[in-house]
């Protein structure tokens, strides 16, 4: 199955960029920008990658970005992601990037996003794999950074194609951004959150996700099985649901594979994907044929789920139908 799954035309929809940060580039930036890190090797640093739970991920996610600095090293971090990507067969990729982990620390924005802009570029023409970027918001942030966030972002727009939510989701439910996504809206921007999994109020926070954003797609959303008037919200308006099983397991205690088989059983478009593969230790490769272990996926299987990635992409019609 391995074969196949490799074979298979792919789409990653979860992917963020700062989470493609493997040892050895980060070594190489370290360098490049006169840092010192407090580890001596490759080695070191996936040693200290332990983390059990989403804000023990967090805090070694936003250190280890401290390395990017400047346009070169953030088209150098998405080149990286989107050749590993395309030796994988994907073929699609939707990047989200956390602006804030950035301007946060002083690098500005027009800097962040003109590297990861020519490096989409690069890699259409170079190795023909296409692929958006969306902006998250942080959100343990207050609400007026992300919509400060939102208008420095306005000169890019073409640049960018949705808005979404990450970082802790604890006590930072999606209603905090309500007056930011209805802006996002007005300007055309496409608009999904994470719904992290086994969160404290996952469930109401998918509800508000879906009832009081309208969000048009989901990232993870697993917690929307526990109330059947969810997943009849989720099928009727067509969301997709953007799950990472390898993730699942390294922030909670398992990879939820036999919540995936029933969002499969169900109808629901839920799609298989990476999040921060760097630290998970995992591609889409990886995620789909761990996937595929647990759950003796047969291939019709496989190809459905990538069938509802790209059915789900934030592609025009015509351009989605060519790869359908
Ligand atoms: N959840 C929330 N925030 C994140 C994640 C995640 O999986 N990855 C990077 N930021
Ligand atoms: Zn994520």
């Amino acid at each position: 199955m391995t074969d196949f799954i490799a074979g298979l035309p792919k789409c990653e929809l979860h992917l963020h960029i700062e989470g493609t940060l493997e040892p050895e580039l980060k070594f190489e930036l370290a360098e490049r920008n006169g840092i010192e890190l407090p580890y001596a090797s490759v080695e070191e640093i996936r040693a200290a990658y332990s983390f059990d739970d989403l804000p023990s991920f967090l805090k070694i996610y936003y250190e280890g970005m401290d390395v990017l600095r400047t346009e070169p090293d953030f088209y150098d971090l998405a080149m990286a992601y989107l050749r590993k990507a395309a030796s994988q067969n994907v073929r699609y990729a939707e990047i989200f990037f956390d602006p804030q982990a950035h301007t946060s620390r002083g690098v500005p924005f027009d800097i962040v996003i003109r590297g990861l802009r020519r490096a989409l570029i690069d890699a259409e023409n170079r190795l023909g794999i296409k692929a958006q970027l969306i902006m998250c918001f942080l959100r343990d942030f207050q609400a007026e950074y992300a919509m400060a966030t939102l208008l420095s972002s306005l000169p890019y727009r073409e640049w960018i194609v949705g808005v979404g939510l990450d970082s802790d989701e604890k006590g930072n439910p999606p209603v905090k951004f309500k007056a930011v996504y209805e802006r996002a809206r007005q300007e055309g921007y496409l608009l999904t959150m994470h719904c992290d999994v086994d969160q404290e109020n996952s469930t109401e926070h998918i509800r508000q996700a879906i009832e009081e954003i309208g969000v048009d797609r989901i990232d993870h959303g697993v917690n929307s099985l526990e109330d059947p008037a969810l997943v009849e919200a989720i099928r009727a308006r067509g969301l997709g649901l953007t799950v990472c099983p390898i993730s699942n397991g390294y922030v909670t205690d398992s990879m939820k594979a036999d919540a995936i088989r029933r969002m499969l059983d169900l109808g629901l478009r839920v799609t298989v994907n990476s999040d921060d593969p760097a630290y998970f230790a995992g591609y889409v490769q990886e995620n789909l044929v761990a996937l595929a272990d647990a759950l003796s996926l047969s291939r019709e299987d496989l190809v459905q789920l990538e069938r509802n990635a790209f059915e789900i992409t934030w592609l025009p019609r015509h351009v989605k139908d060519a790869y359908l």
